[in-house]
């Protein structure tokens, strides 16, 4: 039996984990590694495996699966509204929750949000310093998904300061006391918006939500709440992260930048090659192995926690041809950034359409910006899940 890699998580890494990716990818496909807060995960680094995995349903989400029948029952759910949050559910479950939830947030609620992202957009921008350093992350990528997120679920402006204290910690403390008091905080002001729309229908998402019906069934007011904690944790730091590693992409890529400037057209495909080359999610959401798996030959035991490293499948050379190239005019088809199978990512339409607004709106108006340091002076943050810088530091008018 092979050690735990416990080199993995560490050093370079959280700038670029690529290197590490590809040497996992050829010498050690599906291996065993340490995280760097304690435990262990199975990373499975090659495209076909992690495509495969993604729809193998050996591999679950909920953790009550890899218990013994007897057991399975009487194991708690997870505590408030991670235990309907249907990105941690298995069908039947997250089947059904998954259906309510695609009738209220469809495509044309998503293409209809485009002149609102905008404005939001164009908002921002007029707020920043045009002339002097300033972190495009703080100012710009993380206060847009964030505004549009209220804007989708149909959060009043009012609110908006408190909810986006209470994400904030969500996504940014780690400090899990934090996580769990914002976490509650959010819970109730939804519970308290859920009896507003149900009074008073607005059309917003929360309302649709509660709405909605399939076949006489419905969501209860826990699973609306659970819905609009998962939207907020699963759809706001990603896009941020999208928006500043793209940033960053066009800050220091001059022929791209030209590219991008000459023909705007070519924004959403260089949006779909950031996510293939540098996507914000390098890693999956875990799973476990409810009874041992086969992948590259190797065995992942059974009660195992499994990571899918999209990062690196995105990354496969026998999948993508020489990938550590950011080529906006490839065939980025297949890309796994969104995940794959029956929890691909609810949000893709969204996430796109907001990089292309990001990009479109800054680069429109600051088509000389800079970076305020080099590129050596960035820091990454240490997160196992998305790969993201700590701040972006430009001048928008050099
Ligand atoms: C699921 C990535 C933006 C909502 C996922 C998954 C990935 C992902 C990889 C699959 C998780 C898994 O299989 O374990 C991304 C990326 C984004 C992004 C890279 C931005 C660039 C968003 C946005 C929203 C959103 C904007 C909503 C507002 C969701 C939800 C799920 C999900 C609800 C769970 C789906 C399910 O379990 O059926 N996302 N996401 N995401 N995403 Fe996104």
């Amino acid at each position: 039996m092979t050690a735990v890699d416990a080199s993995v998580f560490e050093g370079s890494f959280w700038r670029d984990p690529y290197p590490a990716y590809e040497r996992l990818r050829t010498q050690a496909p599906v291996r065993e590694v340490a995280l760097p807060r304690g435990g262990t995960t199975w990373l499975v680094t090659r495209y076909d495996d992690v495509r495969a995995a993604f729809t193998d349903p050996r591999l679950v989400k909920d953790h009550r699966a890899t218990l013994p029948p007897e057991l399975r029952e009487q194991a708690p759910r997870l505590p408030g509204p991670f235990g309907s949050m249907m990105v941690l559910l298995d069908p039947p479950d997250h089947t059904r929750l998954r259906r309510l939830v695609s009738r209220a947030f469809t495509a044309r609620r998503t293409a209809e949000l485009r002149p609102r992202i905008e404005v939001l957009a164009a908002g921002l921008l007029d707020a920043l310093p045009a002339t002097e350093p300033v972190d495009l992350l703080a100012g710009y990528a993380v206060p847009l998904p964030m505004a549009v997120i209220c804007e989708l679920l149909g959060v009043p402006d009012t609110d908006r300061d408190a909810f986006g204290t209470w994400s904030r910690a969500l996504v940014d403390d780690h400090d899990d006391v934090d996580q769990q008091q914002a976490t509650t905080g959010l819970a109730e002001y939804l519970y308290a918006l859920v009896k507003t729309k149900r009074r008073t229908p607005d059309g917003a998402l929360v309302s649709a939500l509660v709405e909605v019906s399939d076949a006489g069934d419905q969501l209860s007011t826990e699973e609306v709440v659970a819905m609009g904690v998962l939207l907020l944790i699963a759809g706001h730091e990603t896009t941020a992260n999208l928006i500043g590693n793209a940033v960053l992409g066009v800050a220091t890529d001059a022929a791209l930048r030209g590219h991008l400037l000459a023909d705007p057209q070519r924004i959403p495909a260089a949006v779909e090659e950031f996510l293939r080359w540098d996507g914000p999610v390098h890693n999956a959401p875990m799973r476990f192995a409810a009874e041992d798996v086969e992948y590259s030959g190797t065995t992942i035991p059974a009660g195992s926690v499994v990571t899918l490293s999209v990062g690196a499948a995105n990354r496969d050379p026998g999948r993508f041809d020489r990938p550590e190239l950011l080529d906006p005019d490839r065939d980025t088809g297949g890309h796994l950034a969104f995940g794959h199978g029956i929890h691909f990512c609810l949000g893709a339409p969204l996430a796109r359409l907001e990089g292309e607004v990001a990009l479109r709106s800054l680069l429109d108006r600051f088509p000389g910006l800079r970076l305020a340091v080099p590129p050596e002076g960035l820091r990454h943050r240490r997160s196992v899940i998305v790969h993201a810088l700590e701040a972006l530091p430009v001048v928008l008018r050099p």
